[in-house]
């Protein structure tokens, strides 16, 4: 049992049965000169002055407590790296002309499937960590640089030995859906992976389908996405990353727990996925990461009730961790409010994933936390490129590197 002792304050969504859309997306409750008290994995209670015997005390005057992030969208297992791509970028190749040369995807499937299991790990671990230091508590990976059942199960293994550390707190999704193998037709591809399905799902929660020109048809998605809701899999989305091509509808229409992406979305999607229940999973740092100005209508999404949560998409295409970074972004480059990115970024990012006890401060919740370096919570947006965050708490252990 301790207390975090002296909070300039505690800044936090309120407590909510479902994910926060319109103008509650904007609204935090700060509290000035606040203590938290945790036991075991919880929130034991959130006041002033708190006194409880026998509690540690842990000092953190002068900073700000904000819940824990939630990143709901990363494909963190994979080999090498594609800087060259960069360059590529730079000379004004589009992130499809390098995909249709084989490169972007598909070079990494070549160096995923070249690595044993345990360079797999290590690369990967590097990564978790990562997150983890800029604040990261809870996290969603993806499978989909295999390709082929190997080292799609590889992949996933990898995401899945995570958990063993006890550390962020991981949900996984299959996506052999993410590109064509080069050995194979596209009929043929279809199959396979709808052929994995079954082997997959000990290892993995959410089925995830990249819906795109260039990449799986809306008739391809389909099959594969309805093949994988009879056997029990939540549903997931790439859609509408370039151009409105129907994905986001599809979603909608299929029951997807997050459409991501959602770049080119009509306004008429928008409507459709917020009343089919389902959240926005926006990731501006791959914008960024394509050197374009095409960000996701965010504003739109919070006026027509979609709920949005934001994550880092983190591949070796739009090569982040960082949580900060991706709030900074929205803000900066889609509008967003510093308290619309925090809530993104944590209740309804929860939400995203199907987690419901925590990305919240208050009694009860599970203690994921960061105390971080700023005056003011508004800082984590407006002073940006650093990392704010001092101190991270896990179901109530403190995170140490
Ligand atoms: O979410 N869009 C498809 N997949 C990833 C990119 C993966 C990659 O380029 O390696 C994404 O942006
Ligand atoms: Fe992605």
């Amino acid at each position: 049992m301790y207390i975090l002792r002296g909070a300039s304050e505690v800044v936090t969504a309120k407590p909510t049965l479902k994910p926060l859309s319109g103008e509650a997306m904007g609204i935090v409750d700060r509290r000035a000169n606040t203590d938290v008290l945790i036991e075991g994995d919880k929130i034991v209670k959130v006041s002033k002055n708190i006194e409880a015997p026998g509690a540690e005390i842990i000092d953190v005057t002068g900073k700000v407590i904000v819940p824990g992030f939630v990143d709901p969208h990363t494909h963190l297992v994979w080999a090498g790296s594609r800087e060259h791509e960069l360059e590529w970028k730079l000379e004004g190749k589009t992130y499809q002309d390098i995909l249709a040369n084989g490169g972007g995807i598909l070079r990494t499937v070549k160096e995923t499937r070249s690595v044993d299991e345990e360079e797999l790990q290590s690369q990967t671990l590097k990564r978790f960590k990562k997150a983890m230091s800029h604040g990261t508590t809870t996290i969603e990976i993806k499978s989909g640089y295999g390709l082929e059942e190997e080292t799609e199960l590889k992949q996933l293994r990898v995401a899945n030995w995570l958990k063993s550390f006890n550390l962020a707190d991981i949900v996984v999704t299959f996506m052999g859906a993410h590109a064509f193998p080069e050995n194979l037709n596209k009929y043929e591809y279809v199959e396979e992976v709808i052929r994995m399905l079954p082997l997959v799902k000990d290892l993995a929660e959410y089925c995830d389908v990249f819906c795109e020109e260039g990449a799986f048809t809306i008739d391809e998605s389909r099959e594969i996405l309805e093949a994988a809701k009879s056997l029990g899999f939540k549903l997931k989305i790439h859609a509408d990353e370039f151009g409105d091509t129907g994905g986001g509808r599809l979603g909608a229409d299929l029951g997807v727990v997050t459409a991501d992406h959602l770049a080119g979305s009509s306004l008429e999607t928008i409507k459709m996925l917020s009343r089919s229940g389902a959240i926005g999973v926006l990731l501006p740092g791959t914008p960024f990461a394509l050197l374009s100005d095409h960000y996701s209508p965010a504003r739109k999404m919070i006026a027509n009730n979609l709920p949005i949560a934001l994550a880092t998409d983190c591949n070796p295409n739009c090569y982040t961790e960082s949580m900060q970074l991706v709030q900074q972004l929205a803000v900066f480059r889609m509008g967003m409010t510093p308290a619309e990115a925090l809530v993104s970024s944590t209740i309804n990012a929860a939400f995203a994933i199907g987690k419901t006890d925590r990305g919240v401060i208050s009694e009860g919740w599970r203690a994921d936390l960061l105390v971080c370096d700023v005056p003011d919570y508004r800082h984590l947006t407006y002073h940006f490129g650093i990392n704010h965050v001092e101190k991270v708490i896990i179901g109530g252990k403190v995170f140490n590197g």
